[in-house]
């Protein structure tokens, strides 16, 4: 074992942080094993997602579902619906589907290989490797973004980013160690999470700090380097809340494919420079009330929506839709830019429910 991984791993034994998926040494000594259920559940929503975000959300999938099988027997409906506000749907589809191949195709365990869990719906090589190294203690390189500031600096390697992710995972490769590479892993994002932070790193509580070249070099936070990034284009449109006599809301749900998709939404229409006016996009003509705008920013876009809202509607069902009491909304699969635009008109209407992932892509 190199020192680097020694000295990590020694400090992780300490100063480790409690996380709801993880099993500390301490565990493992007493001879608890990781469940591969819950490193891959726990992987998939950490992919784009914060630990602080993706606590109350496991928590709530692992006492809902607690293996795979039990996963596997849920619809895509309601796994939509308890994945609502983590944003990047996708991970929710695929969850389904993995949970549904790995029944069918592999007797309901995990494969161990890289090569069998690549194969597998939303895993890609991050997730394959962090899976079997903390599943199945295999020695891969797990690089997350954690793990690139850490390796940039540890190897003072000025390269920007992305071009420099090939490097930096020969580099990981290279100090990750046959023992303990599960936790060595886990001990590199917790270094990087709490020490090796982006701004104003606490070096002088680093167990590397005699190692690190940046920091002998003189500034850590530096690195890693970027490449500029291109300004996210704008797409404009409206999102029309429907209010009947009932009190109740008009939803439809999204195609199953695409930005997404299988959510539900109260309809919208927003395209590159459409107009915030054209109330011939309303799913229905009435008297459409505008109530200002809200901003969303997705991965690839920036969507500023105008409100629109009507009120005393008959509850008509020949439009596809269908509505729900307000005190019902919490309970649809509504992405949060949805939720923010229904929130527009009816600010209570998520009130007391899950915590708000502080992700800025949910
Ligand atoms: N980020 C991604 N995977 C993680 C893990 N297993 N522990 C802490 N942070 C993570």
């Amino acid at each position: 074992m190199t020192d680097t991984a020694s000295l990590l791993l020694n400090w992780y034994d300490k100063h480790h942080r409690i996380l709801p998926w993880r099993i500390t040494p301490a565990e493992q000594a007493r001879g608890m094993a990781p469940d591969p259920y819950r490193v891959w559940l726990s992987e998939v929503m950490l992919q784009q997602t914060t630990v602080e975000a993706v606590k109350a959300y496991f928590n709530k999938f692992t006492s809902q579902w607690p293996d795979i099988s039990a996963l596997a027997g849920a619809s895509q409906d309601d796994i939509l619906r308890a994945w609502a506000g983590l944003g990047y749907y996708s991970r929710a589809r695929n969850l389904k589907a993995c949970a549904d191949k790995i029944m069918a195709g592999h007797g309901g365990v995990f494969p161990r290989e890289l090569a069998g869990l690549r194969a597998l719906p939303g895993i890609g090589d991050y997730t394959a490797a962090a899976i079997a190294a903390i599943a199945f203690n295999l020695p891969h390189a797990v690089v997350d973004g954690n793990v690139e500031r850490v390796v940039s600096r540890l190897f003072c390697l000025t390269t920007p980013l992305p071009a420099a992710k090939a490097e930096i995972r020969i580099r990981t490769q290279g100090i990750t160690p046959a023992e303990r590479p599960g936790d060595f892993a886990q001990s590199m994002m917790d270094l990087g999470a709490t020490i090796c932070t982006p701004k104003r790193p606490s070096c002088f509580l680093c167990p590397l700090n005699e190692h690190c070249l940046a920091l002998k070099n003189d500034e850590p936070q530096r690195l890693p380097l970027k490449a500029p990034k291109a300004e996210k284009p704008l797409r404009t449109g409206m999102a029309f809340v429907a209010i009947s006599e009932n009190s109740r809301v008009y939803l439809q749900k999204r195609p199953e494919k695409g930005l997404l998709g299988g959510m539900s939404e109260v309809p919208n229409y927003f395209a590159p420079g459409a107009d915030k006016a054209d109330l011939s996009r309303a799913p229905f003509a009435t008297d459409w009330r505008y109530q200002g705008d809200i901003t969303h920013v997705f991965t690839h876009f920036t969507l500023v929506l105008a409100i629109y809202r009507a009120d005393n509607l008959p509850e008509h069902s020949d439009t596809g839709g269908w509505w729900v009491a307000v005190d019902k909304l919490k309970g649809e699969a509504l992405p949060t830019v949805i939720k923010k635009a229904v929130a527009q008109v009816l600010p209570t209407a998520f009130n007391n429910t899950e915590r708000k992932p502080a992700d800025r892509n949910a």
